[in-house]
């Protein structure tokens, strides 16, 4: 599949936004200071925190798992079995308990991830979700593939 081009410049923080390529949903989520600051939090509780598996190209192999730090860009499928999780960025919620601090969760088989696609130990899905491969052209504009 080709690579496709996103214009950035209109994502509010705290906004995801879902853009098709190969046939996949990919997110672009703009993370807010407060969700990144968040991120180190979840450490002790993620099954490979730091991305030691291969879901990710080298230059995201870090905390936030993104080339500038605001701009998450991960697969939006489920490492279990291919569902499409649901972006939960609100803190403390009632179903998922008082120490979520915003994430993802997959309604198939209950799934966790935090806001850098990392998953939860304890679920079935066995890995972070992908990222794929991307870069800036310019600070606005984003190709991924
Ligand atoms: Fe997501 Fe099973 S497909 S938890």
């Amino acid at each position: 599949g080709a690579p496709v081009g996103v214009d950035i410049s209109k994502l509010e923080p705290g906004q995801k936004i879902t853009v098709e390529w190969r046939g996949k949903p990919v997110w672009l989520l703009s993370r807010t200071p407060e969700m990144l600051k968040n991120l180190p939090k979840n450490d002790a509780k993620l099954l490979d925190p730091k991305s030691e598996v291969e879901q990710q190209p080298k230059y995201c192999q870090n905390e936030n798992r993104s080339i500038k730090p605001e701009l998450l860009v991960a697969v939006g499928i489920c490492t279990h079995l291919g569902c499409s999780p649901t972006f939960r960025p609100d803190l403390a919620p009632a179903d998922l308990g008082p120490e979520w601090l915003g994430g993802f969760y997959c309604p198939c088989h209950g799934s966790k991830f935090d806001l850098a696609a990392r998953v939860f130990k304890g679920v079935p899905a066995p890995k972070n979700l992908e990222i794929p491969p991307h870069k800036y052209l310019s600070d606005t504009n984003l190709l991924i593939g």
